[in-house]
């Protein structure tokens, strides 16, 4: 039987309760009330750590048991995806991880300033502070002053519903209407359900008859190092530091690439759009050693068929060199581009200094 939620691995469950802004904290008072609190958390080698007021609520869960949660919704699934009528399909995609445990305080003053400056990291990774330090006269009574308390993550449980309860057509369907519908977070959620269970057959608009390449048609920040490489040494990029780069990257929302069967990136293309009257594509790349074999031309189409890019009335680019093989996708020179509107207009452009 093919099962609705999987229970995946508590590494998953730590590095969710790592990733999430908010957690959740469940506590019982003295009095045995209930108490719920969205609380900013840090995981620091085996436990999940907060900090707060020492006379504050989370004082009256201490030594007590409570239950820490986070979750994110991977896409919302409406019913009309599988069914013109029955609400019964209706479903949210979604992975959560709970621990359960009891709550304890930190005294230690070393491991107390570990925590602050881990959450320091997390919710403020551009640093702009001194390192706190419990010996530092800068920081030496807040770390005393302050109540830190963990959680110890012996007990993580990890769970998932990203559609592996559907049968193989039914998957295929939402992934298709993710495509279709394309709303925050629906490309997103394809590349994680298909990399999630990547045995499965793959839907139409992520076919490649390349062999052993694989199209994706997200990708997510941590793989931009990659895209940052394979753009290395392309000509309009030598005036921008790396770095710059890869945030302005991590500001497209739409990024597509491609992976051999080593699992190497080997092409990768973004594009910045308003969806209606514009889409504009940036950093088109293949690696050297794979060009002209059409993965160039593999990565084009899935970027012009990436819903925000197909919904902007005009695509544009600028080139050096690659006219012919925009040609074959479409393009042409502005100059040859019929006009979308009856107006007469002209192209301005603000350098900056
Ligand atoms: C441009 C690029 C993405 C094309 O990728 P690709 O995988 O080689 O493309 P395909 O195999 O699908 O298509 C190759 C065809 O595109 C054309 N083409 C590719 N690069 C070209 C270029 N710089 N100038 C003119 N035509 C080019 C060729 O005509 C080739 O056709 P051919 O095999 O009949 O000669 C790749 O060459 C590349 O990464 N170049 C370096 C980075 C770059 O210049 N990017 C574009 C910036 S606007």
């Amino acid at each position: 039987m093919r099962r609705a939620i999987f229970a995946g691995s508590s590494a998953e469950g730590r590095a969710l309760l790592a990733r999430a802004r908010a957690i959740h904290l469940a506590m019982v008072s003295e009095a045995g009330l209930p108490i719920l609190r969205t609380v900013n958390a840090v995981v620091l080698d085996d436990a999940i750590a907060f900090h707060g007021a020492p006379a504050g609520e989370k004082m009256e869960g201490l030594d007590r048991p409570v239950v820490v949660s986070a979750e994110e919704t991977v896409a919302t699934i409406p019913s009309w995806f599988l069914d013109p009528e029955r609400a019964c399909p209706a479903t949210t995609l979604y992975v959560s991880a709970q621990v359960h445990g009891t709550l304890r305080e930190v005294t230690d003053p070393a491991r107390k300033a570990r925590v602050l400056q881990a959450l320091m990291e997390k919710y403020q990774p551009e640093g702009g502070h001194r390192p706190i330090d419990a010996e530092h006269p800068l920081y030496a009574k807040a770390v005393r002053g302050l109540l830190v308390a963990e959680v110890s993550l012996e007990n993580v449980d990890y769970k998932e519903k990203l559609g592996q309860n559907r049968t193989e057509a039914d998957r295929l369907t939402i992934l298709e209407k993710l495509w279709q519908r394309g709303e925050d977070g629906d490309v997103r959620a394809i590349t994680r359900v298909v990399s999630r269970f990547p045995e499965l057959p793959r839907p139409a608009f992520l076919r490649c008859a390349i062999p052993g390449i694989r199209l994706q048609c997200w990708v997510d920040e941590v793989e931009l190092v990659e895209a940052r490489a394979l753009l290395e040494d392309a000509y309009w990029l030598q005036d921008i530091p790396a770095q710059d780069h890869v945030t302005a990257m991590a500001r497209s929302p739409v990024r597509v690439g491609a992976r051999d069967t080593s699992g190497k990136l080997v092409a990768f293309a973004r594009a910045l759009s308003d969806e209606r009257r514009v889409a504009w594509i940036f950093d088109v790349v293949v690696d050297a050693s794979l060009r002209k074999t059409g993965v160039g031309s593999a990565i084009m189409e899935l970027l012009l068929d990436h819903p925000a890019v197909r919904r902007a009335r005009r695509v544009r680019l600028a080139t050096r060199d690659a006219m012919e093989f925009y040609r074959r996708k479409g393009f042409c020179e502005l100059a040859e581009a019929p006009r979308p509107g009856a107006w007469s207009s002209v192209e301005m452009v603000r350098t900056n200094a």
